[in-house]
């Protein structure tokens, strides 16, 4: 798989702010593979970032969306109470009481359109199996086909689905859940164990890999690349907002599994926003819901109110270029 790469690291794919064209061009030219993660970009935003990176390298490129899946309803009982514990942040920063937008996500098939005209080399979702259509359309473009997936069950079923290749996310990883069962948290070398033994196809590790060492017992394990999100956070190139960085540069926060940023699980530092929300609503929702709160709070510097994701490994991070954290992480 991507026999072109020289290091055999791949940019995990984070949506949000932190990867950007200028991180994904970078990590391609240092020889791994460079991402974008698409998933809250509108379909021109997306096209543009893929084009920036096009701009900058002429190597290989992973553009990762979200699973298209109907926004679940919600009932009204359930939006005044999750606006209710949102309030008194809303307060703190001055800004109008919470209200959920009409409009809760990006378009997939809008999105999906983009990747099959600028044809990245490498096409990943989270969520869940990539639709059979859309497979099929992004076979027919020759871009190869990544599921992400958190147990063996859902592996067994993205192979299935007929994807090239499974990203296997196991629980220390930071940001969101991948997959789409409610799983147990797996141990990252265990589950690329497991997944490597029960189909042929290549697995990308994903969660906790933070040094050469740790890659090279990912490939150990049976991995084929490893894909790292965490290590890259304090990248030059990286968007991580200032407080963002100051609370991974500090290291004195613990990781938890939160829904309040979004309505999924994901792992970030511990906030008071993470302690304060008992009743979020559900993805994508609970995300629409704090949007304005986290773009609010990122321009005020006040880390508490942000969704700082990060992986356990996260106070192993490095404050360098890019190109120096893809050599870091090569064996
Ligand atoms: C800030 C951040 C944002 C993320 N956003 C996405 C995303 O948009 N799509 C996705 O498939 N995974 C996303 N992930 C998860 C990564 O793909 C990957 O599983 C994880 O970073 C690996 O574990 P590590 O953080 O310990 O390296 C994100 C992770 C982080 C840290």
């Amino acid at each position: 798989m991507l026999a072109c790469l020289r290091a055999p690291v791949v940019l995990a794919p984070m949506a949000g702010g932190v990867g950007t064209p200028a991180l994904a061009a970078a990590v391609t030219r240092a020889g791994g593979l460079g991402s974008l993660g698409g998933a809250y970009l509108t379909p021109q935003a997306l096209r543009d970032a893929i084009r920036e990176v096009r701009a900058l390298t002429d190597g290989p490129l992973l553009v990762n969306l979200f699973a298209p899946q109907p926004a679940p309803d919600v009932t009204p009982d359930a939006v005044a109470l999750a606006t209710a514990e949102l309030a008194p942040f809303h307060d703190a920063l001055n800004l109008p009481p919470p209200t959920l937008p009409e409009r809760v996500q990006e378009d997939f098939s809008a999105q999906l359109d983009v990747v099959l005209e600028e044809r990245p080399e490498v096409f990943s979702v989270a969520f869940g199996p990539i639709p059979p259509d859309a497979l099929g359309a992004l076979r027919a473009r020759g871009i190869l086909t990544v599921g992400t997936a958190t147990s063996l069950s859902e592996a067994l079923a993205l192979h299935e689905s007929g994807v090239d290749a499974i990203t296997v996310q196991g629980g220390a990883a930071g940001g969101h859940r991948g997959g789409w069962q409610d799983d147990a948290l797996a141990d990252t070398l265990n589950l690329v164990r497991e997944v490597t033994r029960a189909t042929p196809l290549p697995v990308l590790a994903a969660g906790g890999l933070m040094t050469a060492g740790h890659v090279r017992a990912a490939l150990d394990a049976g991995a084929t690349l490893a894909q790292c999100g965490t290590a890259f956070l304090l990248a030059a190139e990286a968007g991580t907002s200032a407080p963002y960085q100051q609370a991974i540069q500090a290291g004195t926060r613990d990781t938890v599994l939160t829904r309040a940023y979004s309505g999924r699980a994901a792992r970030g530092l511990r906030t008071t926003l993470t302690d304060a929300v008992h009743h979020p609503l559900p993805f994508p929702h609970q995300n629409a819901l704090t949007r304005p709160l986290r773009t609010a709070g990122a321009q005020a510097g006040q880390a508490d109110v942000l969704s700082l994701w990060a992986g356990t490994g996260y106070r192993q991070a490095q404050a360098t270029g890019a190109a120096q954290i893809v050599a870091s992480l090569t064996p």
